[in-house]
């Protein structure tokens, strides 16, 4: 027979997770493997592969597992909202949660740190920007568009013009976040364009395998910025139109690894750095 493992000798360190499906391609377990590393810290950040039918389950188990908090991805970032203990307001404002805490009394806390993580790296690559200094186009109305209209809006983006493949779903994030968004016909997206100084595509065009976005550039205006939450690949064809235009373009890798970076602080107790060390490990 065995002997049990002494007490003395079991892991405290802290395990996280992300929980998806599918999770396999997600960069995040090499990304908080590699602060893990860096900053000497005791702890584990796996990969949780789960099924929507039980989610519920296994975020019960999860706390008493020694599991001190998650990620969350598709297709599960609307459901543990109604999971959680509490939901912070950007997140009950979003509709998703992108991050979990654990509490020591087993309450489940959800946030959302999707729109810091696009403005901290707009931030980072362009310490010029000013977000007030004319309108803001946003392409896309999904669940990643609602955090990028959540965060400009914050940074004091006086008009957000959005448009949609389906128009009733920009409609709906204009009446929940009000006033400031105007609702473009799809086929008005160029013209939306018209004077924009922040073009956003939130879209999923332009990733490896799907088709790109194809919108008319003309009157984008040169110097504007212009970023893509589509990351691979990192030069997306309409991040390299907009650049050929004499635009400032930012890519979306930058956003994946600062949204990561407030739930690593919360678990692993150190503010993690998003350099160019950090964006080659999630590049992989
Ligand atoms: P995510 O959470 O990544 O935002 P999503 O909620 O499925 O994912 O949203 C995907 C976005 O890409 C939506 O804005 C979607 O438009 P619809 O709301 O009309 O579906 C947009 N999108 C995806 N494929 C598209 C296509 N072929 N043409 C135009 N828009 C497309």
């Amino acid at each position: 027979m065995q002997d049990a493992v002494p007490a003395s000798q079991i892991s405290h360190a802290p395990l996280v997770g992300v929980i998806g499906m599918p999770i396999a391609h997600s960069r995040s377990p090499r990304l908080h493997a590699h602060w893990l590393a860096r900053y000497g810290l005791p702890g584990h950040y796996m990969p949780l592969p789960v099924m929507p039918e039980h989610l519920a389950e296994v975020l019960r188990i999860l706390p008493r597992a020694g599991f001190v908090g998650a990620n969350v991805t598709i297709p599960h970032k609307e459901a543990v909202l109604t999971l959680a203990d509490t939901v912070t307001d950007r997140a009950a404002l979003i509709g998703a949660a992108n991050t979990l805490i654990f509490r020591p009394d087993g309450k489940i806390h959800a946030d959302n740190t999707d729109g810091y993580g696009f403005i901290a790296n707009l931030r980072q690559h362009a310490p010029d920007w000013q977000p007030d200094r004319g309108p803001a186009a946003l392409i896309g109305a999904g669940g990643a568009a609602r955090a990028v209209v959540a965060s400009l809006l914050d940074s004091g983006v006086r008009e957000l013009r959005i448009a949609n493949r389906t128009r009733l779903r920009a409609e709906q994030i204009k009446a929940e976040f009000g006033a400031r968004l105007v609702v473009y016909d799809w086929a008005q997206v160029g013209h939306m364009l018209e004077g924009a100084t922040t073009v956003v595509n939130a879209t999923s065009l332009g990733m490896e395998g799907k088709q790109p976005l194809r919108v008319p550039l003309d009157a984008l205006l040169p110097g504007a910025l212009v970023t893509d939450l589509v990351y691979t690949p990192l030069m997306t064809p309409f991040l390299a139109e907009a650049q050929a235009r004499g635009c400032q373009v930012v890519d979306g890798l930058g956003m994946l690894l600062h949204q990561a970076a407030p739930g690593f602080e919360r678990w692993f107790g150190q503010r993690p750095e998003v350099d160019d060390e950090a964006r080659r490990i999630a590049l992989g």
